[in-house]
C-alpha cells in the first residue's frame, strides 16, 4: 500500500495522507542549525548538539506518536485544523506533505480555505524559516486567525526531562513586538538565546504553556485557540513557550503570507545585556532582518536549492531503472548527507541525547559523501584520528562538540582502527590528497604525543597484527562491528551495559569478520603504501595479510562457510557444530568482497549458503538460526527476541557486504537482487508492511522468526546509507575510485540495459556511457576515453582535463 509518491523532477517525496504508518521524517539544515520535521509537523529544533543545545521540546514515548512539534492552528470559525494535520488532527479536505532536500513543505486545506506550509533552515543562518500562505479559495470575505506554536526545550535536553525541581523554576522570556525570546538561564552562565518572530505585527501571543493550552488541556485543544484569544502572558517558570496570534481577514481568492523565523543567537560574553536583565539584542535583529518579505525568503530558499542541486549532480546515472534512477540521484545521497550531519545523534530511533560520533560509525558514514564534500570529510578524519590512543585502539566514540574521546564508553573495539584505514583510503582515492597522510594528528587529542597520519594508520594495521588469538586469528575485544557479540563480557544482572560491562580484552575471544576486514584495508593500506613509495611497509603489510588469508582459510573456515568467532572458551560461533547461530551473514560478506577463497571456491561456497540459509524475500538475514534464550557468552546478540535487531534481523548494514561479494565473483544477477531487496523505492508498495519512511534506508527489518517479518526500524542513522551507495554506485554500476584514477568496471543484472554516469572526480566531470550488446554480467570489453582505446579499465588520470568522455563495452 503507498502512502505517497515520489516526484523526482523535484526530488522529493510526496506524502498524501498524513495517516502514515509512522512517522516520516525529514532533516532541515545543512551546517550548524538542524531541525527534524515529520509529516505532521512533529519535530524540533538544535543547535550543533541535539543534546545540549536543543532549542523545541520533543517528548519521547508520548501518546499520540509525534505530538510535539511547531505547529500553525487555523481558526475559521467553529473550526480548528492544522495544515500539517497534527495536533488537532481535524480531517482535512485537503492534505500533502513535500520532503525535500533540506525543505518540508504541507497543504492543508479546510472548506474555503488553504494553507502552504514550506519550512528549511536557510546555508547561512542558524534558524529555521517558515513561510505560511493562507488563502480564501471561496467567494465572500473570511476572517480567521492563525495562531503560532512552538514550546522551548530548557536547552539540556536530558536535564530538561528529569530535573523538574530546578527546571519548573528556571524558565524566562521577553517579548519586544511580534518577537518573543526565550532566555533560560541566560541570566547565569549561557549566552545564547532562542527567538521565534512573526513578520508582521501580532494581535496577541502567549509565553507561558498553561496559558495558552490549559492545565488539563493538550495541543489538540488549546484554550487561547478554542477562545481565538491567546493571553499575552509572560512565562516565569514552568513551561515557556513561544505563539503569535494573527488576526486575517481575506477577500476571495485573496492570499496573504506571513514569515516567521525561530533562530539561536550567541553574544561575546561581555556583551551580553543591554540593560539590566535585558537581553542584548543585536544577533537576533540582524538575523530577523534577512526574512522580511517574501522575496527574502524566496531568495534564501533558491539558495539552498541550488546548494543541493549541484552536491547532487557530482554522482548522477541514467539508467532505464526509474527506482535506481531515484535511489542513487536523490535520496540514497542524501540520506549520506544526514548521517553525515547526525552521526547516530538525533532521530525518531535515537534520542540525541544518547550517542556522541562513533568511530566506526564516521568512518563508514564517509564513503558515502567523501565524493560530495571531500574537504569536510577531510577534516573529519583528522577529527577521528586524532581520539585514537598511542598504541592504536580507539575510543569507540566521541563527543561532536569537544571532538574529545567518550571515556564513558571507552575502547576495546577492536574492529575500530582498521575503519580509519578504510576512510582515509577511500579519501586518498577519491581526492589523490595524500598530504593529508603528513598531516600532524594527536592521540586522545595529546597533541604531545602526536604522529602524522599515516602512522596512525599504521598502528591501526598494527593493532590488529599485535592482538592475536590461539587461532592467529584477531582477538575480539568487547566487540567487532556486531556490537552485540559480547564475547568477554558474561553479563548476568539487568542493567549492566553489554558494551561496557567486563573486560576490554580477553587473550582467547576472536573474530573472523576482524580477519576479512583485515584482508580488506590491510590490501588497501598495502596499496597506500606503494603509491607514497613506502615499498618495504607495503611489502610487509602484505605479508601479514597473507598470514591473515591462512587462518582464514584455516580455522576460520567451517566447510560451507566462514565461521564468525571463537568464544572465550575456544568454542566455535556461527558454525555448524552450534544448535543456534550456525551461520552469520558478517563474515561471509566481508571475507568473499576482501577476496578472500574467491580463486580456491571457499567464496562461491559461502555466497551459496548465504543464499540457501540466510535469504528471505526483504533481505539476508543477520544469522540463522536465531538465538532461543539467553547465552551468557555471546552476551546482548541473545537478548533479543528472536527476528530483530542482532539476533536475526535483516540488518541492512550488511547486506551490500554480500551484494558487494557477489560483483566480486562476478553474479551480477544476484548482487543486484539483494541490493533490491531492502531498497526504499522497492518497498514503497508494501508500506504497510514496512512501515518507516520509503525514500531512506533503515536499520533494520524484522527476519524471518519475527511476529512481523518485514517491518522495517530505526530509519535515517544507518551506516546502511554509506554501504548501499558504495554498493550501487562502486560495484554494481562498476564506477569505483582507485588510487590511480578511475576505474569503471560494472557488475549488473541480465537485462540491465545501456547507462550512463555524469560523476565529478578530482576537479574534472566523467561523462561515462556503458553499452552491453551481449547483455553480460561483468567484463570489460573495450574502454575509449575522448575517442582514444585505451587498455585495462582504469582511467588515466590527467589534471589538465576539465571533461572527460568514456566508453565502455561490457562483453
Ligand atoms: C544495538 C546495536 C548498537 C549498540 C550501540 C545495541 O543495543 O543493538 O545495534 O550498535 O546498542 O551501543
Ligand atoms: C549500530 C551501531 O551504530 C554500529 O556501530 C554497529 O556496527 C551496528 N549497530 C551493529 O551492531
Amino acid at each position: 500500500m503507498n502512502f505517497g509518491h515520489f516526484d523526482d523532477e523535484n526530488m522529493e517525496y510526496v506524502v498524501t495522507t498524513p495517516k502514515t504508518p509512522l512517522p516520516w521524517i525529514n532533516y532541515l539544515g545543512s551546517n550548524d542549525f538542524f531541525s527534524l520535521i515529520s509529516n505532521t509537523s512533529g519535530g524540533y529544533s538544535f543547535y550543533k548538539d541535539a543534546k545540549l543545545l536543543r532549542l523545541t521540546r520533543y517528548r519521547y514515548n508520548d501518546v499520540p506518536l509525534d505530538s510535539n512539534g511547531k505547529y500553525f492552528y487555523i481558526k475559521d470559525g467553529a473550526a480548528i485544523w492544522n495544515p500539517g494535520w497534527q495536533p488537532t488532527k481535524t480531517e482535512l479536505d485537503e492534505y500533502e506533505c513535500r520532503h525535500g532536500m533540506g525543505y518540508t513543505k504541507f497543504h492543508g486545506k479546510k472548506g474555503d480555505i488553504s494553507a502552504n506550509v514550506l519550512c528549511f533552515v536557510p546555508m547561512d543562518d542558524t534558524c529555521e524559516v517558515q513561510k505560511i500562505v493562507v488563502t480564501n479559495d471561496g467567494s465572500s470575505e473570511k476572517k480567521i486567525q492563525l495562531f503560532s506554536y512552538v514550546e522551548f526545550c530548557l536547552w539540556n535536553a536530558m536535564d530538561d526531562m528529569t530535573n523538574y525541581q530546578r527546571n519548573l523554576s528556571t524558565g524566562e522570556v521577553e517579548v519586544i513586538g511580534s518577537t518573543i525570546y526565550h532566555k533560560t538561564e541566560y541570566r547565569e552562565r549561557r549566552n545564547h538565546y532562542a527567538v521565534y518572530s512573526v513578520n508582521t505585527k501580532a494581535d496577541g501571543f502567549d509565553t507561558s504553556r498553561e496559558d495558552f493550552i490549559g492545565v488539563y488541556n493538550s495541543g489538540a485543544n488549546p484554550d487561547a485557540v478554542i477562545e481565538g484569544k491567546c493571553r499575552n502572558s509572560i512565562a516565569s517558570g514552568w513551561y515557556p513557550i513561544a505563539s503569535h496570534q494573527i488576526d486575517i481577514t481575506l477577500a476571495p481568492g485573496e492570499s496573504k503570507s506571513y514569515v516567521f523565523v525561530l533562530g539561536y543567537c550567541e553574544n561575546p560574553k561581555d556583551q551580553k545585556w543591554e540593560a539590566q536583565d535585558v537581553i542584548n539584542k543585536a544577533p537576533a535583529e540582524k538575523m530577523l532582518a534577512k526574512y522580511q518579505t517574501d522575496e527574502d525568503v524566496d531568495k534564501s530558499f533558491d539558495n539552498l536549492r541550488t546548494y543541493w542541486k549541484k552536491l547532487l549532480s557530482k554522482f548522477t546515472v541514467n539508467t532505464k531503472n526509474d527506482k535506481v534512477n531515484r535511489m542513487v540521484n536523490i535520496w540514497n545521497q542524501y540520506q549520506c548527507m544526514v548521517t553525515f550531519n547526525m552521526s547516530r545523534s538525533a532521530s525518531y530511533y535515537e534520542s540525541g541525547i544518547g550517542r556522541g560520533m562513533g568511530f566506526r560509525d564516521s568512518c563508514q558514514d564517509l564513503l558515502g559523501f567523501v565524493h560530495l564534500i571531500p574537504d569536510r570529510a577531510r577534516q573529519r578524519i583528522i577529527d577521528i584520528a586524532s581520539t585514537q590512543f598511542q598504541d592504536g585502539s580507539a575510543y569507540h566514540q566521541y563527543q561532536p562538540l569537544t571532538k574529545k574521546g567518550n571515556s564513558d564508553i571507552g575502547s576495546g573495539f577492536n574492529d575500530d582502527p582498521l575503519w580509519l584505514i578504510a576512510g582515509t583510503s577511500a579519501y586518498i582515492r577519491e581526492t589523490g590528497d595524500t598530504t593529508i597522510l603528513d598531516e600532524i594528528v594527536p592521540y586522545d587529542n595529546d597533541m604531545s604525543v602526536a604522529t602524522s597520519l599515516f602512522e596512525h594508520l599504521t598502528r591501526s594495521l598494527d593493532y590488529i597484527i599485535n592482538h592475536k588469538g590461539p587461532h592467529d586469528l584477531p582477538l575480539i575485544g568487547r566487540a567487532d562491528w556486531n556490537d552485540c557479540l559480547n564475547l568477554n563480557c558474561f553479563s548476568e544482572h539487568p542493567g549492566e551495559s553489554f558494551q561496557t560491562f567486563g573486560p576490554s580484552e580477553g587473550p582467547v575471544a576472536e573474530s573472523v569478520f576482524i580477519g576479512g576486514m583485515f584482508v580488506k584495508y590491510g590490501n588497501e593500506y598495502a596499496d597506500l603504501c606503494d603509491f607514497i613509495g613506502k615499498k618495504d611497509e607495503a611489502d610487509r603489510a602484505r605479508s601479514e595479510v597473507e598470514k591473515m588469508v591462512k587462518a582464514l582459510l584455516g580455522a576460520g573456515w567451517d566447510g560451507k562457510w566462514f565461521i564468525r568467532a571463537y568464544d572465550a572458551n575456544g568454542n566455535k560461533v556461527g558454525s555448524n557444530e552450534c544448535d543456534e547461530g550456525k551461520i552469520y551473514i558478517e563474515p561471509q560478506g566481508f571475507c568473499v568482497l576482501a577476496g578472500v577463497g574467491v580463486e580456491t571456491g571457499e567464496a562461491q561456497k559461502a555466497m551459496d549458503s548465504v543464499k540457501e540459509m540466510l535469504d528471505t524475500k526483504y533481505g539476508i538475514m543477520i544469522l540463522q538460526p536465531a538465538y532461543t534464550r539467553y547465552h551468557v557468552e555471546l552476551g546482548e546478540i541473545s537478548s533479543y527476541p528472536p527476528g530483530y535487531k542482532e539476533n536475526a534481523g535483516i540488518f541492512c548494514h550488511n547486506n551490500p557486504w554480500v551484494s558487494i561479494a557477489e560483483t566480486v565473483i562476478g553474479d551480477g544477477d544476484r548482487a543486484f537482487e539483494i541490493y533490491q531487496k531492502t531498497c526504499p523505492a522497492y518497498l514503497q508498495d508494501i508500506s504497510e508492511i514496512h512501515r518507516t519512511e520509503p525514500y531512506v534506508y533503515s536499520q533494520m527489518v524484522a527476519g524471518r522468526d519475527a511476529r512481523f517479518h518485514g517491518q522495517g526500524k530505526n530509519s535515517w542513522l544507518t551506516g546502511t546509507a554509506a554501504w548501499t551507495f558504495t554498493d550501487i554506485s562502486q560495484y554494481i554500476l562498476g564506477v569505483y575510485p582507485t588510487l590511480k584514477g578511475l576505474q569503471i568496471n560494472p557488475c549488473i543484472p541480465h537485462g540491465f540495459g545501456d547507462f550512463t554516469v555524469t560523476r565529478e572526480y578530482r576537479n574534472a566531470v566523467y561523462h561515462i556511457t556503458v553499452k552491453n550488446p551481449s547483455d553480460v554480467c561483468k567484463g570489460v570489453l573495450k574502454m575509449t576515453v575522448d575517442g582514444n582505446d585505451i587498455s585495462g579499465n582504469v582511467i588515466p588520470y590527467d589534471p589538465s582535463k576539465k571533461d572527460v568522455n568514456i566508453e565502455i563495452v561490457m562483453g
